[in-house]
């Protein structure tokens, strides 16, 4: 779980890879570096910290000349975060040099044969081990650096995205994939690598992402090769062109990406919808359900793994297609289901939810779910992602890039494209009348405006944040639809704001958690209209009845909650199953800016990092 960028062209590489590696720290960020070559000899930086960290250390340190360089913002998995582990590495000569993203899990037999052979280790890591396995190979075979990087990887078991260069060879870097992404941005005679292409976009539209199991070797002047890295067969690249703009990846005004992010959601809805929610014409359009139509009509149950977010995501769509398709649902959590012998069969469908499309987790699920021939369906943000390019079929959600750390307009446009989905299903098996399905849409419609209104809440939740910025502990309780929302406005405050929080079906809370009730305990409560209103306000009552601090989240108008509560927030009125969008607003707000308050890094939660690539 690192970024890595590395450029070969005619401009300087240094500014380059800074603000490239500033773009990528959303995949790690407990130490940095840089390494360039500047004609004649390469230039290396590297430090415990950020990228604004490495940034003040090279422009003190090294020089920064040179068109050639490659840099790594780290999560570390090996060796503990500082100068010595980060990256990039040195082999032993100190002509080659190194970054990755990923695990080698055989590093350590490697490295006792290595040493043997009198190599020495400066750092704990298993990159390291590599560089050197690739400098052995080049000098035994006496091969090129191409192909020295493919027999040695050849040797190695774990997933790794790399690039290497090597100072004697100073017009090429090569590169490999095998479980993390790496994109290659071409240029006119420039080439740009990254883990994803947010640090080359303001460069070029034009990009390659390499598939699993390929290398490729960037040389100036040249077209890119591509080869496998088993055998070497040469494949074509394939070159996308991307609709991604720079104004999407920048704070914007913000101070924040997350509150950028929860301020976008408006336009994020509309977006997924686009194309898709046509209520004129009474249908939803999505092109990798209709080209799969069969498989969903026939599906005797539909299974939903994910993590995090998306997991919470997949709860709400549990509801939504139980209620409206009638298809049974089983909503797991990828690091449980990929170990535990599930039983699928080829009736199943898998819809897999990620943001990123590379959670390691959700990946190994959807292939044992290929293994065992089920149809999977992939719910992604991130275009060309390695998720959405292993599902069989699936529908992106169109959100933009989400930087910050914890998931926000992720969660708001995965639901609505699951209820698209639901609603589609719905209609063509018979299960909703017109008039049920026109009233479903029209009022999808409406949820963006909706959103809009749910946000003006902000300053009175700045408000309730000062009066509970010092909790240790807080409960979230919803039921239905909103039983997920209260787990993912618990998540949300714990990764950002560091207080230990819970979400429940707030019918449980009677079976224990109304145990740890008193004074000092801030409950957030979902209280909207619909669904089991009543219910709900018994379960404030006895909150109430026990001296808990009541924050209520309920729909515009209530006056029943607002004499028991604490404190209100209202949402605007909408139908039950789509409440999740406007409810789950109020309390990304919460837990930003509590966050805030206690000068937590908001973006950039400790020991968290955006994509979570390795086990
Ligand atoms: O990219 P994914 O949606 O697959 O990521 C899954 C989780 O790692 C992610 O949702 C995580 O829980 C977020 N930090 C939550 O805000």
């Amino acid at each position: 779980m690192c970024g890595i960028v590395g450029y070969i062209g005619h401009r300087e590489a240094y500014p380059i890879i800074i603000k490239g590696l500033q773009r990528l720290e959303y995949r790690g960020y407990d130490s940095a570096g840089i390494a360039l070559y500047d004609g004649t000899d390469i230039n290396l930086a590297k430090t415990k910290g950020k990228v604004e960290d490495l940034k003040s250390l090279s422009e003190t340190s090294i020089s920064l000349n040179g068109s050639l360089g490659i840099g790594h913002t780290r999560w570390a998995t090996h060796g503990v975060p500082n100068h010595v582990n980060s990256h990039p590495h040195y082999s032993n000569s100190g002509d080659l040099v190194i970054i990755h993203n990923g695990i080698i899990e055989n590093y350590e037999s490697i490295k006792k044969e290595l040493t043997k052979r009198g190599y020495v280790f400066e750092s704990d890591t298993d990159t390291e081990v590599l560089i050197n396995l690739i400098e052995e190979v080049k000098k035994k075979e006496d091969v090129k650096l191409g192909k020295a990087v493919q027999i040695a990887l050849n040797q190695v078991v774990g997933a790794y995205a790399i690039a290497v260069f090597d100072r004697q060879k100073p017009d090429e870097i090569v590169v490999a994939k095998l479980g993390s992404p790496l994109a290659i941005g071409i240029g006119d005679n420039e080439f740009f690598v990254a883990s994803d292409a947010s640090p080359f976009i303001e460069f070029t539209n034009n990009a390659v992402y390499l598939e699993d199991e390929e290398m490729a070797i960037i040389r100036l002047g040249k077209e890119i090769k591509l080869r496998k890295i088993q055998n070497d067969a040469i494949a074509y690249p394939m070159v996308q062109e991307l609709q991604l703009n720079l104004e999407e990846i920048e704070k914007g005004g913000y101070d924040h990406f997350m509150l950028k992010e929860i301020y976008e959601q408006p336009r994020a809805i509309k977006d997924t919808f686009r194309g898709r929610l046509r209520v004129a014409e009474g249908m939803v359009k999505m092109a990798g359900v209709d080209q799969n139509i069969e498989k969903f009509m026939n599906a005797k149950r539909i299974i939903i793994v994910a993590c995090g977010t998306s997991w919470h995501a997949g709860l709400v769509a549990e509801y939504i297609f139980e209620n409206f398709a009638r298809i049974p649902v089983e909503v797991e959590y990828a690091s449980e289901f990929r170990y535990r012998n599930p039983v699928i069969t080829r009736d199943d469908i898998i819809i897999a939810i990620s943001q990123s499309g590379e959670t390691a987790d959700t990946l190994a699920a959807i292939k044992l779910a290929k293994e065992r021939d089920a149809f999977v369906f992939g719910v992604c943000n991130v275009v060309g992602s390695t998720i959405a390019r292993e599902a069989h079929a699936g529908a992106y959600t169109h959100a933009g890039p989400e930087i910050g750390v914890a998931s926000t307009k992720a969660f708001t446009t995965q639901i609505t494209v699951l209820t698209l989905l639901a609603l589609k299903l719905a209609k063509q098996k018979g299960e909703l009348s017109d008039s049920k399905f026109h009233e479903l849409l029209t009022e999808m419609e409406n949820i963006p405006a909706k959103v809009e209104l749910a946000l003006e809440s902000n300053p009175l939740i700045e408000i309730i944040a000062e009066a509970y910025k010092d909790s240790n502990n807080c409960l979230y309780l919803g039921r239905g639809y909103n039983f997920p929302v209260a787990l993912e406005g618990a998540l949300k405050l714990k990764e950002i704001s560091y207080i230990h929080a819970e979400g429940y079906p707030a019918a449980e809370m009677k079976h224990g958690p109304i145990a740890l009730i008193d004074e000092q305990m801030p409950v957030i409560v979902i209280a909207t209209n619909n669904g089991h209103y009543e219910k709900v306000v018994s379960n404030i009552q006895e909150i109430k009845s026990r001296n808990g601090r009541i924050i209520a989240v309920v729909t515009e108008g209530d006056q029943q909650v607002r004499e028991l509560a604490d404190h209100v927030v209202e949402v605007p009125d909408t139908i039950e199953s789509l409440s999740p969008l406007l409810t789950t607003i109020p309390l990304q707000l919460l837990s930003y800016h509590i966050a805030v308050m206690r000068n937590c890094n908001v973006d950039q939660p400790r020991n968290l990092a955006k994509s979570v690539t390795v086990e």
